[in-house]
């Protein structure tokens, strides 16, 4: 092996990731008098957040009467009562508090004509536990996530975090079950370096780009998760995959539900909203995993738009074009770049695409990691935390309603600071590295870097995707997801053949796609394999050949292990937290989801 050298630096806190809520978290570390690192292998206001649109729930009440009850109770049936309560309750309990705060630090929310912030209906959202839509998701014209994103990493600079900018994280240090730092690998000058820190925060999102077609950037590709998997640690319920119902057809980038809360409908080849048929109640505002599986049965019965009857339209052509321009102005756009459609006078073509991942990095409301040692199935993982789509805390359970991410990152990044400002001592001393730390993440490194195989990474990787689009997607079959499982399979034995050409150290773009092809196929693997084992239909997993949700048997938590050396998938359990976090609110007992 090449000898590498290791340049080393002592916080507090390391985060990895600079999304919303790798932001949120490293702003509440250094408010808590933390020394703080941000390492992140984009600028802060690259990272995906930015394309986040319609908005973040929170019963503010602006536009209408709204409790957190009613978003807790929409929360847990939105999740097929997958999510747990306690973790819930903290969300949208917290939800009002977060957003006053982003508003304080200035993100330019939309108003109403009385100079409140402004809320638009979201799927899924009710008032009085069903009864009728809610305007509970507060925006930022149709860029929300972009106005957070900027707003946080100024004032993320304001409270001195220490950016490490364009720095690619490689590992987690771990001793003995205690995770003492990560490292990474700078870009831009090719150096290697180890973060010794009290805790590490996975701020690193989601894998959206294991699919073929997503609405995730090209940097989705989960490299928290994988590092996780990589320390021997688990995962928690990766089958359960959102696709979002409007993606463009065919690019798949985004146009925000907040378009259906505007107003705009979906029409099927004969002009018929057929949403009316599966969602009485909401209509074209039920929760996604129900609009995408209405949307799939429609074309597979004929009955999709265009020449090969393979999408669906999205009608905003009806709503007056003031309120497009000063609501909707980036999917009018979009709309105009990828479909080519005015949106004042054509629908825009749309199918669904994956969009977010529910599974990730198991933690409690707090964002410590956990695992199940023993009998204990929530045991920390001292010196880890995750948050936002990388963390599955659990709030969103087998689906996520619309708007509950971006509340998600905020309510828990400020969780992550406040637990480590009461947890940590400022400048605590830290035990040093042992020698060879961080030998097995330049082993990896190198290894790739000087793969010599014949397959190109984006050969491989154009296999995983069409492998979990095929296999994996808004319906599932037990043979279907058989062959999933076997095509990932044969994806993984095929990886060692991978062609890297590009040798150097700096600006190796070659090499950062090939470990991320490495992290995404981790998951993807435990994500079918998941899937192919949950013989039940929840939220966004549906399953075919088991139609109905199973809460006998499968009211629980998926945990799954990956076998580093053979590719193998181990799966155990957790329990659901059925229990609420205060004796305030009674837990939700289960029932069908209709809407
Ligand atoms: O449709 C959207 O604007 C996406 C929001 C979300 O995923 O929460």
């Amino acid at each position: 092996m090449a000898a590498y050298t290791w340049i080393d630096h002592t916080f507090d806190v390391v985060v990895v990731g600079a999304g919303g809520s790798g932001l949120r978290s490293a702003l509440g570390c250094a408010q808590a008098g933390l020394k703080t690192a941000c390492i992140t292998k984009v600028f802060p206001t690259r990272s995906h957040t930015v394309a986040a649109q319609g908005g973040i729930s929170a019963a503010l009440g602006n536009m209408g009467e709204d409790k957190w009850q009613w978003h807790m109770f929409d929360t847990v049936k939105g999740s097929d009562w997958l999510g747990d309560q306690d973790a819930i309750e903290y969300l949208t309990r917290n939800a009002p508090a977060a957003v006053y705060e982003l508003e304080h630090w200035g993100v330019p929310f939309s108003r109403t004509e009385d100079g409140k912030i402004y809320q638009r209906a979201f799927g899924g959202m009710t008032r009085n536990y069903g009864e009728a839509p809610v305007q509970r998701t507060c925006a930022a014209a149709d860029r929300t996530g972009h106005a957070m994103l900027h707003t946080m990493y100024g004032q993320s600079l304001r409270h001195s975090v220490d950016f490490f900018i364009e720095y690619f994280a490689l590992d987690l240090i771990m001793d003995n079950g205690v995770c003492r730092g990560v490292t990474a690998w700078k870009l831009d000058d090719g150096t290697l370096h180890r973060f010794r820190a009290q805790t590490v925060v996975l701020a690193t999102g989601g894998y959206g780009r294991a699919y073929l077609s997503c609405t995730s950037a090209h940097t989705c590709t989960g490299d928290g998760g994988a590092m996780v998997l990589r320390a021997g640690l688990p995962l928690q319920d990766m089958e359960f995959v959102q696709f979002h119902p409007t993606g463009i057809f065919p690019a798949g980038c985004l146009i925000t539900e907040g378009a259906r809360g505007e107003g705009g409908y979906l029409t099927n080849a004969n002009g018929e909203r057929f949403m009316e048929r599966y969602a009485p109640t909401v209509k074209d505002l039920a929760p996604r995993d129900m609009v995408s599986r209405a949307m799939t049965l429609e074309i597979r019965e004929g009955r999709g738009v265009g020449p090969n009857k393979d999408h669906i339209f999205l009608h905003l052509d009806h709503l007056d074009p003031k309120v497009l321009h000063q609501r909707l102005p980036g999917i009018s756009e979009s709309a105009k770049i990828f479909a080519g459609v005015d949106v004042t006078r054509q629908p825009i073509p749309v199918l669904p695409t994956v969009h977010y991942n529910m599974g990730g990095i198991p933690t409690n409301y707090h964002g410590e990691v956990l695992t199940k040692a023993g009998a204990d199935p929530d045991s920390v993982v001292p010196g880890l935390m995750a948050v936002g789509e990388a963390a599955c805390v659990s709030v969103h359970g087998a689906n996520r309603l619309g708007s509950n991410s971006l509340i998600d990152l905020v309510v828990f990044g400020r969780a992550v600071g406040l637990r480590c400002g009461e947890m940590l001592k400022a400048g605590a001393s830290q035990p040093t590295f042992a020698a060879n730390a961080g030998d097995e993440h330049l082993a990896r490194f190198d290894k790739f870097r000087n793969a010599k195989g014949a397959t190109p990474t984006a050969k491989l990787r154009d296999k995983m995707q069409r492998a979990m689009q095929d296999t994996c997607a808004v319906y599932r079959t037990g043979p279907v997801l058989a062959e999933g499982v076997q095509r990932m399979a044969q994806v993984w034995a095929e990886a060692p053949d991978v062609a890297v050409t590009d040798r150097s150290m700096i600006w190796n773009t070659d090499l950062v796609e090939t470990m991320e092809f490495d992290n995404l196929m981790a998951q993807a693997i435990v994500t079918v394999n998941g899937a192919a084992n949950r013989t039940e239909s929840r939220g966004a997993h549906a399953r075919e050949d088991f139609p109905e949700r199973d809460d006998a048997h499968w009211m629980k938590h998926t945990l799954a292990w990956l076998d580093a050396a053979s590719g193998a998938v181990r799966i155990d359990y957790r329990p659901v937290h059925s229990n609420t976090m205060t004796n305030e609110v009674e837990p939700i007992p289960p029932k069908k989801r209709v809407y």
